[in-house]
């Protein structure tokens, strides 16, 4: 049985976000220090990356490495904030005039308007292959041989590759004016949001060379909070203010197809807590007894940003 520990989620998640910001620092400063990223590009990324975000995938990733039998460790944080490096390109990309065409992130201006559309642009895609490396390299400084180094590199590619989540933003675009049925809304969601999250997770399982069972388990939790965090955004979208989100709602604007526009709210915020209860079942079938990734399962549906 999962024990339902009460967890302070907000402290644990402000001392988590500290280890992050200063691994996030490091990885913008040896950026910053190569020769062959221009200095416009760099200081997009810095822009990008350092910036205000909850950093919950790599608070995922390192909470799952932890969970495993890994120890916190500066090397860990680096593993987790190159999940983050892709979140950041993600959301880069996602705010230009060709995709949803945003100008408010995090509260601040977003990066194409500070920095031009073709230097945000070139930026996020140098950030790709960049989070790889540190994907590995920081997987090797944890110990782990060279074949799980690379599994750990792979993971996180291939989900935010044509089948993850940039097949996902694809479809996203795809489906603007669109009215896309459930099963089509799942997999948009699953694979536009729910692949970053989940291959958080399974890259700090990978890591502490966590069973298959343990990685199975951690899987299906991912794969539901994923879509929770998805139609939760999407229910903040329909009734938060820009102030609150530090974003301007824009998907009644853009006719993005969501779960508010397909079942109203009530019913959106219903089916995101039975994935939160999917989850949590996830875990105690895992036998997974972690109350940091129970509280987090919760904080994906009760977060008001
Ligand atoms: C926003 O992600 C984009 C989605 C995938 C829904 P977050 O809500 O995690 O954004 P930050 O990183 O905290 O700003
Ligand atoms: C973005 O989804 C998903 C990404 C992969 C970046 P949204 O377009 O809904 O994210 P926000 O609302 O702009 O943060
Ligand atoms: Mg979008
Ligand atoms: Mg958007
Ligand atoms: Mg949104």
């Amino acid at each position: 049985m999962t024990r339902e520990l009460p967890v302070d989620v907000g402290g644990y998640l402000r001392g988590e976000l500290r280890a992050i910001e200063a691994a996030l620092e490091r990885a913008v400063s040896r950026i910053e220090a190569r020769t062959d990223v221009p200095a416009a590009e760099a200081d997009a990324i810095r822009h990008g990356v350092t910036t205000g975000g909850k950093r919950l995938r790599p608070i995922l990733c390192v909470t799952a490495y932890a969970a495993c039998g890994g120890q916190r460790s500066a090397e860990a944080y680096d593993l987790a904030s190159s999940v983050e490096m892709i979140h950041a390109y993600s959301l880069m990309h996602d705010d230009l005039p060709c995709m949803d065409d945003a100008e408010l992130r995090r509260g601040r201006p977003t990066t194409h308007i500070t920095h031009g559309e073709a230097i945000t642009t070139r930026a996020g895609a140098i950030l790709i292959p960049l989070a790889a490396i540190q994907a590995l390299s920081a997987t090797r400084a944890l110990g782990c041989d060279e074949g799980r180094a690379r599994a750990v590199a792979r993971l996180l590619m291939r989900a935010a590759g044509a089948g993850g989540m940039v097949g996902g933003q694809w479809v996203d675009l795809l489906g603007e004016g669109q009215a896309l049925g459930g099963g089509e809304l799942d997999t948009l969601h699953h694979m536009k949001t729910g692949a970053l999250l989940a291959v958080a997770l399974e890259m700090g399982a990978v890591a502490a060379g966590a069973s298959q069972a343990v990685r199975q388990g951690l899987l299906e939790y991912g794969r539901a909070i994923g879509l929770a965090f998805q139609i939760t955004d999407d229910i903040l979208d329909a009734t938060a203010t820009a102030e609150v989100l530090g974003k301007n709602p824009s998907d009644v604007v853009l006719e993005k197809s969501t779960y508010v526009a397909l079942y109203g709210l009530a019913e959106a915020r219903q089916r995101a807590q039975v994935e939160v209860d999917r989850a949590v079942r996830a875990l105690e079938s895992a036998h997974m007894d972690s109350p940091e990734l129970n509280a987090l399962a919760r904080f994906v549906v009760e977060r008001g940003r």
